[in-house]
């Protein structure tokens, strides 16, 4: 697997109106990009997430789940998260944060960037069909672990390909990814970091997400949205 494909399901498509025009006459829209990340690698995406948003005409906040939430979610038209995998799981900050705001997250479009090693070995050229496999199960298992523990399904789902940040382990990690590295047939020089993520594809992924939040969006406010209607039935 190269990458999971975009997932094209999202909010209905208003077709009577140029959904163009209206974004223009449109103020920006405030998203939210969560991130938890333990060698930084994953700050490094959601930076790069929140600038892809902001050329899309979002007002963008970026935040480290580890920092609690001094408010709620509900002026966000959209969240992104993104967290790594140490041991099988996701950060546990990033299970945390997402039984919190459960509720909050399951009424905008969201995504969830998955960022770990066996990406990498999936979207790895030289890996054979069964390596190939087994990198691509193991992604979906780490995934589906982190749906159960949350029992949150974002509305979009990226797995991305992470970093062998070997410069920031102690001695006993470098030893223990360095073996992990070599029966992946992944790099084992220790005296320099690898970034596997492919930077474009994660750009084009935002830039389709930032289409797809924007129509959310116009629809959600379209006065044809029953509850938009009852919204501004409310304050009249
Ligand atoms: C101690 C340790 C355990 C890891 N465990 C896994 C794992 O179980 N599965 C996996 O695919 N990647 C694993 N990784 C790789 C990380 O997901 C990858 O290095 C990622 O880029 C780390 O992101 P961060 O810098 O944001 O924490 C592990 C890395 C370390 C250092």
């Amino acid at each position: 697997m190269s990458s999971s494909p975009f997932n094209p399901l999202g909010p209905a498509h208003d077709t009577s109106r140029d959904p163009q025009t209206e974004l223009e006459s449109r103020p920006a829209r405030r998203a939210g990009v969560f991130f938890a990340s333990k060698e930084d690698h994953t700050r490094e995406i959601a930076e790069r997430i929140m600038l892809d948003l902001r050329k899309g005409g979002f007002d963008v906040d970026l935040h480290d789940v580890r920092i609690p939430l001094a408010f709620d979610l509900s002026h966000y038209c959209a969240a992104v998260l993104a967290a790594s995998v140490h041991q099988g799981n996701h950060e546990k900050e990033m299970i945390r944060f997402v039984r919190d705001h459960r509720s909050e997250l399951e009424r905008m479009p969201t995504a969830f960037i998955s960022v770990t090693l066996s990406e990498a070995g999936a979207e790895r050229r030289e890996a054979t069909p069964a390596e190939h496999i087994q990198f691509v199960a193991d992604v979906n298992k780490m995934l589906d672990t982190f749906f159960k523990q949350t029992e949150w399904y974002p509305t979009y789902v990226k797995p991305v390909a992470g970093a062998l940040t070997y410069s920031k382990y102690n001695f006993f990690i470098r030893f223990i990814m360095k073996r992990i590295a070599r029966k992946q047939r992944a790099d084992t020089d220790t005296s320099r970091d690898y970034d596997y993520t492919n930077w474009i594809e994660l750009d084009k992924f935002v830039e389709n997400l930032a289409a797809e939040i924007r129509i959310a969006s116009v629809a959600a406010s379209s006065p044809e949205n029953p509850t938009e209607t009852a919204r501004r039935a409310n304050h009249a």
